[in-house]
């Protein structure tokens, strides 16, 4: 976390949640520089609207950055610090964190040094842009001039699994190959073509429906995307993790989500094929091998949590933390008209409905994970009680998704991950280049109305045919909205 300096006063000890390490600064506090550098990249987590935080070095030099609330990453030099410098750090004003009487300014998880004038470059305008987004969205506005900085892209659309035999039963293959046709491919230049849109993101999050680690160019882009200092996560079914992909991936700040719904090769293969063995072969030769490179990547599991394999999930735990992986993140089935009702495979009848668990009983899976993850000391994360809480925020409109998130997918151009109707077609592109599109696209009538009706506590008619979305599940748990049209939806 800190490799690049020594704490020197004004900390508070190091802790740990489902993202990993972190510290809290206090109002003031001072950090040792071990290493020249011309530049600095601070990771950190602010719970007031807006603050600020001053830097001063022992030889003069002063940076004042501007905080928004929640996580971000911000930058500052050229530093004239040496080895062996102090840095003063001082955060104003100082906010009350509910339930922590202690002293506490900033949580930091990262702090690094760097020289790349590029990588500086791009994390100065995605720190602005993030500012200015924060403030869009708090105050409702419908025309953003900031781009969001959450970009999901696309990289493939064919799939081994698919290509030797059928799809994973709850995949909606056919659905999403049918929307694919015509759209442009995804290449390492497609980042340039995105310009804005790219370089003042902060996040990027591969969604593709189809396998990351068959693109030729896997190698490149991840190495491009860590190397301009953006986050970036995907997800993989890790049968094609040869050593060729693990070295690229080796030392790189990705966060690899590998899809695994079972801890025996015969229940993998309900839902998958025959490749359990292979899948955990790669996996725990990664975990060894990532050590040697400050942990990184993150290995996270992605496990569907359905029916059939909730009393497996005991064994599971296990098999993952003697495994090492960094976190099991639990998913619920997509409440989706697009996946196959029945599907026979390796000799398993899966009924889509049937494996869907109602909120009540994923409220208490939660909990009981909850229990069996910390007596075994483990991180795990359940997904469908975390959305709702981290995107809305007190007094801001009712989701973030459309401010801070655009799907530029190969399916189309989404506003969040549960609509299933795109805001735009690739056909509607016409010979318009990449960002001149997406920008129409951002503010097109569609997405205006998207947010205003968010803006004013209100689901518009996009959410309310998106039923795996949880703020709307919430909005018809409460009785606020009648039952759904859509088929999983009401028996879920
Ligand atoms: C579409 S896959 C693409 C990446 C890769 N091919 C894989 O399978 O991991 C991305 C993730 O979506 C999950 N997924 C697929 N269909 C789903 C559904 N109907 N409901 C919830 N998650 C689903 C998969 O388990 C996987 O973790
Ligand atoms: S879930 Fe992933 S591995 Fe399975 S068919 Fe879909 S894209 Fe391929
Ligand atoms: S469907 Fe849900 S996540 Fe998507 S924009 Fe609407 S409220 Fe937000």
């Amino acid at each position: 976390m800190f490799d690049h300096f020594q704490l020197v006063c004004g900390f508070h000890p190091a802790e740990n949640d489902s993202l990993g390490p972190f510290i809290w600064a206090k109002a003031s506090s001072q950090l040792r520089v071990l290493q020249a550098a011309r530049y600095a990249e601070l990771q950190a987590c602010y719970y007031g609207n807006t603050g600020s935080l001053t830097i001063r070095s022992e030889r003069g030099s002063q940076w004042q950055i501007a905080l928004g609330r929640g996580w971000h990453a911000y930058v500052f030099g050229p530093l004239d610090a040496r080895s062996d410098d102090v840095l003063d750090l001082q955060v104003t004003p100082l906010i009350d964190v509910p339930g922590d009487g202690r002293e506490l300014g900033l949580m930091i998880r990262r702090f690094e040094l760097f020289d790349e004038a590029r990588r500086f470059a791009m994390l100065s305008a995605s720190q602005a842009n993030c500012i200015r987004n924060q403030q869009e969205y708090e105050s409702g506005q419908v025309v953003l001039e900031s781009v969001p900085p959450y970009l999901r892209i696309n990289m493939e659309v064919r799939c081994n699994i698919p290509e030797k035999d059928q799809a994973c039963v709850y995949c909606a293959w056919d659905w999403a190959k049918e929307l694919e046709r015509g759209s442009p491919p995804f290449t390492i230049k497609t980042l340039d073509d995105l310009r804005d849109f790219y370089r003042c993101s902060t996040h990027i999050n591969d969604c593709s429906i189809g396998e990351p680690t068959m693109h030729k160019q896997f190698g490149e882009i991840t190495a491009r995307i860590d190397e301009d200092g953006k986050h970036f996560s995907l997800t993989t079914n890790g049968q094609l993790l040869t050593p060729k992909r693990r070295r690229e991936l080796l030392g790189r700040n990705v966060e690899l989500y590998v899809s695994i719904d079972s801890p025996t090769a015969q229940g993998y293969a309900r839902y998958r094929n025959d490749r359990w063995n292979s899948v955990l072969e790669n996996l725990g030769a990664l975990c060894r091998e990532k050590r040697e490179y400050g942990n990184l990547p993150r290995v996270y599991i992605s496990c569907i949590v359905m029916r059939s394999n909730l009393e497996d999930l005991p064994r599971f735990l296990t098999l993952m933390s003697e495994l090492g992986v960094d976190h099991v993140k639990l998913r619920a089935l997509a409440l989706d008209d697009n996946v196959n009702a029945v599907t026979t495979n390796n000799g398993y009848r899966f009924d889509y409905a049937g494996e869907l668990l109602t909120s009540t009983e994923l409220t208490e899976i939660g909990d009981r994970v909850r229990r069996l993850a910390q007596a075994m000391q483990m991180d795990v994360y359940v997904e469908w009680e975390q959305f709702p809480v981290s995107a809305s925020e007190a007094g801001a409109p009712l989701c973030s998704e459309p401010w801070k998130t655009l799907y530029v997918l190969r399916r189309g151009i989404m506003p969040c991950c549960y609509g299933t109707d795109p805001v735009a077609t690739w056909g509607e592109q016409g010979g318009r280049p990449l960002d001149v599109f997406l920008r129409s696209v951002l503010n097109s009538p569609k997405l205006q109305e998207i947010r205003g009706d968010l803006a004013s506590g209100r689901l518009s008619n996009y959410c309310l045919r998106s039923p795996s979305c949880p703020i709307v599940k919430q909005a018809r748990a409460d009785g606020r909205l009648p039952a759904s049209s859509c088929g999983f939806a009401s028996r879920a």
